[in-house]
């Protein structure tokens, strides 16, 4: 039998390594006859990450999945306060190169049995095109945001001959083909409304066409508009292959085992579709006076909550900390207030408290992981955008697909404070059971679990980017 090996490379991002691994899973748990070695960019700072990988690494059930560490090199420090940390990290990408095709040519030189037909790059290592240049590998690119996403970075090389002004000076909305609606230029992420960040972005974009496919982890029922928008012929094949969810999150590498229990028996105990659950993701917090408007919106609500609530980090590349003390940054009182409704917690795994009957709405910062999470287990999200793409993404969800309940579509770091009076409204209107929004989640959570049985849209999917890559 033939085997086939594929290398896997991907920024260092929570978001990002953990959509690739469950791709590396679920590639193999198509076709035994891959074996897939993912190449690891160590950044110290990012514990989290790095922990992540450690337990990966350590608890992985197929033999088939390693984990190499490419040679730690020294991290960015950030030299100007302007600068997008995107840029500094895909240039401390970049300098991987030389040990990239190292590793690769180490794996071509022991593994004789293979044959290496796939290196797959993520949305922000593109400077690896080169190394599968080099070494006669097809590449691919993985993308781990919406379609939508995909459409707007593909989208950069053309706006960029047409605007006269710089995105940020923009005021009117923007025309871009994966979407239905115009964009107001609130919702742009905020990296493009940089100088440097915008090069960065139209660099990784123009380099998406070199490749021989881009996998997307999304779904042909969640966003046919903007899938259709691009089967164009200069765009590469699109493979869309999820929704790929982590199957138990962080549960299974969560140092602090007896914190997660204590969290899904104070579920336990909560009646079923009552319980709000807020969490921002693993690069979002939020400042001390924003929380305490948090604070006072679900007292005003008084529904039930769990309230995933973190430090803000200490620098820009580093990740968000527990807070030491809660206490220091609630209301006074406010624990005492909420003890029998409320739980506020450190770090969790989003998707085991997702899957829990218990939770009926989440407050969630957008990423696309926690959508597909979310709209897995039939959540209904309210959007609470922070970093990244994650303003688009709500755009999507509440104007595009109808999908959630806007809290904000535009906020982000730096944004007017989040009043306690507007989330009340958002939460209230979240746990309604009549809003039709509930009943647009329920169907398409169903979607997302017909599309990866046997014969559904992502199966299919998936099954025609085997055939390519075994060609
Ligand atoms: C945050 O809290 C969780 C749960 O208590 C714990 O497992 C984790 O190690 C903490 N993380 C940090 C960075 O302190
Ligand atoms: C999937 O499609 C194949 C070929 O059409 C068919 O033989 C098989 O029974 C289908 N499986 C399911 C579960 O529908």
């Amino acid at each position: 039998m033939t085997k086939f090996e594929l290398v896997f490379i991907t920024y260092p991002g929570m978001g990002h390594i953990v959509a690739m691994v469950e791709f590396a899973h679920h590639l193999i748990n198509h076709d035994p006859r891959f074996s897939i070695t993912i190449l690891i960019i160590t950044m110290p700072e990012r514990m989290l990450v790095n922990t992540y990988i450690q337990s990966r690494a350590a608890t992985s059930t197929s033999t088939n999945i390693r984990f190499v560490h490419l040679p730690t090199l020294e991290t960015p420090t950030p030299d100007h306060s302007s600068q997008a940390p995107l840029c500094l990290v895909s240039s401390f990408i970049e300098k991987h190169k030389p040990h990239v095709k190292q590793a690769i040519t180490n794996l071509m030189a022991t593994e004789l049995d293979r044959r290496f037909v796939g290196l797959f790059i993520d949305m922000f290592c593109t400077s690896m095109v080169d190394v599968a240049n080099e070494l006669d590998i097809p590449c691919y690119l993985y993308f781990p945001s919406p379609t939508t996403f995909l459409g707007f970075m593909l989208h950069l090389p053309i706006l960029d001959t047409q605007l006269t002004t710089e995105l940020a000076e923009l005021d009117t909305e923007l025309v871009i083909p994966s979407f239905v609606n115009p964009i107001p230029p609130s919702v742009l992420p905020s990296i493009a409304l940089k100088k440097d960040g915008y090069s960065c972005f139209l660099y990784h974009a123009r380099r998406y066409l070199e490749t021989k496919g881009v996998i997307i982890n999304t779904f042909s029922e969640l966003e046919p508009y903007a899938l259709n928008s691009l089967s164009t012929s200069q765009v590469p094949p699109i493979y869309p292959i999820g929704p790929l969810l982590d199957p138990v999150g962080p549960a299974q590498w969560q140092p602090d085992q007896a914190h997660h229990e204590r969290i899904m028996k104070w579920l336990d105990d909560q009646p079923p579709s009552t319980v709000v659950f807020l969490c921002f993701g693993s690069i979002g917090s939020l400042s001390g006076s924003q929380v305490r408007e948090i604070a006072f919106g679900l007292e005003q609500a008084g529904v039930r909550f769990l309230w995933a609530l973190r430090e803000p980090p200490k620098n820009q590349l580093a990740l968000p900390n527990n807070f030491t003390n809660h206490e220091e940054v609630l209301p006074s009182g406010f624990l005492k207030r909420t003890a029998g409704i409320g739980l506020v917690c450190g770090f969790v795994s989003q998707v085991s408290i997702l899957g829990h009957k218990a939770i009926g709405g989440f407050i969630s910062h957008c990423g696309w992981n926690s959508i597909l999470e979310s709209l897995w287990h039939n959540v209904p999200i309210a959007t609470w955008p922070i970093h990244a793409e994650q303003q688009l993404n709500a755009f999507e969800l509440v104007k595009e697909l109808g999908l959630a309940i806007e809290i904000r579509l535009d906020y982000r770091e730096g944004s007017d404070l989040v009043l306690a009076n507007e989330v009340e409204r958002g939460i209230k209107s979240l746990m309604d059971c009549n809003n039709e929004v509930r009943t647009k989640v329920k169907e398409i959570s169903m979607k997302s679990r017909m599309s990866m049985m046997e014969n559904g849209s992502s199966y299919a999917s998936t099954r025609a980017l085997i055939q390519e890559l075994v060609r």
